[in-house]
């Protein structure tokens, strides 16, 4: 680990998760526990849960869950590293300056370089674009209605005209084929290395953070890929990142603009509306759309008005309603794009589009129309049918009702038949089943039962810790060598010690896991919800089949992998003192 256990226990100690989490998350006291909305999933009501207490956090809704490092991490888009310092930061410490293992110091060091090696990139291309070199490219962006503080905002540039032009900057500047290489903005043959981006405008992309993580790059005029994109990098993840993104979530609108194209956010920032963002010339994504939903409850989508665009839209609007946000399009027609339409109409009459967006459903129901051949009354009966069943998507009535209102009055469809075509529909309709979970496979069957293990191995963990002197009860029995699970073995062994020295400390046996799935298994753990009341018989009873059932499967292990005779009669009269086991309470 790159700080001291110690100093990584302090500043965690030093900053209680409850208030760390409260700056991101409403929470409301129950019991024990903290409850809000998991900003890690969409959900109506509160799931994700904070235990002040044990200084954890976990969603029963997500899984999502870990300690205030893991917390931030995962809302901030941290490193481990960065965690701490922000929250030693918080709690006015000071860091020391420590060594990192030799593996995490070549990957922090690799993702540094690479961090250097976009922000020297962007900062030549910049420097280019302003010098008489690259004079063509500073005319094509000003041509194209930019100012210069615009360019300055965006850090525009420009890629000059030769085949090794940045490559031999950077070398010169001391960067190393081995960092350079996995930068994304080189190819490298056997004849030689070619920088990837040549006489092209440059858009760096940067994260929320406002590091450079990649480009793109636009051909002045005609030309084929008209923009050229960075491959995704151990920096650079196309799904996880929106263009404009840095800008638009300090931008204090209640909503996000999602474009797209670069051009697009570039235009709609000069011209005032902060708030707009860009996938990156890939499809848009259901991360994404959680990335969004962090920052707001509604969008607008404000996509090009040709066929493309509209099919964009389509697409892009079932996954914005599943991550819970409120949706409306924007109309750019008679104009191809934002871009173009702030350039004809300017910055008011794009805002009064915004006032004017279409409902998303709506809007899905009228390129139906746009389909349908209403003059032919069997494309009409057809359209009706058609609306009827997207009508019954709401599963909520009240919710259902009101756009049965507004689909009557925007379309001139009787109510009373559109309803009774609702109803006709509602008993072949399996939209709703088609959400839920699916039913379970007999493979699926077969997992569950082997989960009865890891499941008991779960239980008995939880609640010991739950009451910690159970340990002693059952310690005759059972050890932690008999939770055969990694990730449980490990919480087993760091949790028995904490009970041996009676210093029992949830959050600091998550410092010992690395990855998010370590951080889920582990925080749910710690946040079982609680079971019914149970009598002590019944508790008795339960505790020692738990204990009897992990034994049994660590010692048929242990029996599969014995080595000699003697051994395997030590575990066969193990096995004979289980079936005589009792742990009284
Ligand atoms: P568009 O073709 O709509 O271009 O692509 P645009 O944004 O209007 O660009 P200008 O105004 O002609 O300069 C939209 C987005 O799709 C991605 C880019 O992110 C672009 O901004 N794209 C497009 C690519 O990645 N590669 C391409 O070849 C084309
Ligand atoms: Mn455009």
């Amino acid at each position: 680990m790159y700080y001291s256990e110690e100093l990584i226990e302090e500043i965690r100690s030093r900053n209680d998760i409850v208030d760390v989490v409260s700056g991101y998350v409403k929470l409301k006291k129950k019991g024990n526990t903290y409850f809000g909305l998991c900003p890690f999933h969409n959900e109506k009501s509160p799931s994700f849960s904070v235990n002040g207490q044990r200084q954890i956090f976990h969603c029963f809704g997500c899984g999502e869950g870990g300690n205030v490092y893991s917390f931030l991490m995962k809302y901030e888009n941290f490193t481990f590293p960065e965690a701490v310092r922000f929250l030693a930061e918080r709690a006015g410490m000071e860091l020391p300056v420590v060594e990192a293992s030799r593996e995490e110091k070549q990957k922090n060091q690799l993702k540094a370089s690479l961090y250097d090696v976009n922000k020297e990139a962007a900062l030549y291309f910049f420097r280019m674009l302003k010098s008489e070199k690259g004079r063509a490219g500073y005319e094509y962006l000003i041509n194209r209605g930019l100012t210069d503080d615009t360019i300055v905002k965006f850090g525009l540039g420009y890629a000059l005209n030769y085949k090794d032009d940045l490559y031999r900057y950077l070398r010169q500047k001391g960067f190393e084929d081995a960092v350079l290489k996995e930068s994304g903005l080189f190819t490298y043959t056997e004849r030689g290395v070619y920088d990837k981006f040549f006489n092209r405008v440059m858009f760096p992309i940067m994260d929320i953070n406002s590091k450079v993580i990649g480009f793109g790059g636009r051909v002045m005029g005609q030309g084929e890929p008209k923009y050229l994109n960075s491959p995704e990098t151990i920096l650079f993840d196309k799904s996880r990142n929106l263009y404009g993104m840095n800008y638009a979530r300090t931008s204090r609108k209640q909503s996000f603009l999602i474009c797209e194209g670069y051009m697009d956010v570039i235009a709609l920032h000069q011209a005032g509306f902060h708030h707009a963002v860009a996938s990156l010339g890939t499809a848009f994504t259901s991360r994404q759309c959680l990335l969004m939903k962090r920052y707001t409850e509604q969008v607008y989508l404000t996509y090009d008005s040709d066929g493309a665009g509209i099919k964009a839209a389509l697409r892009a609007i079932p996954m914005l309603k599943e991550a819970g946000l409120k949706t409306k399009i924007v109309n750019m027609k008679p104009y191809k794009d934002p871009d173009e339409f702030i350039k004809n109409m300017g910055a008011e009459a794009y805002e009064q589009r915004i006032e004017e967006a279409r409902n998303s459903f709506l809007f899905e129901l009228d390129q139906k129309r746009e389909q349908a051949n209403l003059d032919d009354p069997e494309g009409k009966a057809e359209f009706y049918t058609d609306v009827a069943r997207k009508l019954l998507e709401f599963e909520d009535e009240l919710e259902r009702n009101v756009y049965i209102e507004a689909v009557s009055r925007e379309y001139d469809i009787p109510k009373e038949s559109l309803e009774k075509s609702i109803r006709k529909q509602s008993y072949t309709y399996t939209g709703w089943e088609e959400k839920r979970p699916k039913e379970q496979t007999p493979e699926k069957k077969k997992a569950a039962k082997d989960n009865g293990i890891l499941q008991a191995q779960k239980i008995l963990l939880t609640w010991i810790l739950e009451e910690p002197y159970l340990l002693e009860r059952i310690s005759s029995f059972i050890d932690e060598n008999d939770f055969l699970e990694p990730v449980y073995n490990k919480v087993a062994t760091l949790l028995f010690d904490q009970i041996r020295k009676q210093e029992i400390n949830p959050a600091k046996i998550m410092d010992y896991f690395e990855s998010e799935e370590e951080h889920r298994e582990v925080s749910a753990l710690f946040h079982e919800p609680l079971r019914e009341e149970m009598s002590q018989m019944e508790k008795e009873k339960a505790l020692n089949e738990t204990v009897i059932k992990i034994k049994k499967h660590s010692l048929e292990e242990k029996s599969r992998k014995a080595a000699d005779i003697k051994e395997l009669q030590d575990i066969i009269r193990e096995q004979q003192k289980l079936s005589s086991l009792h742990i009284s309470l």
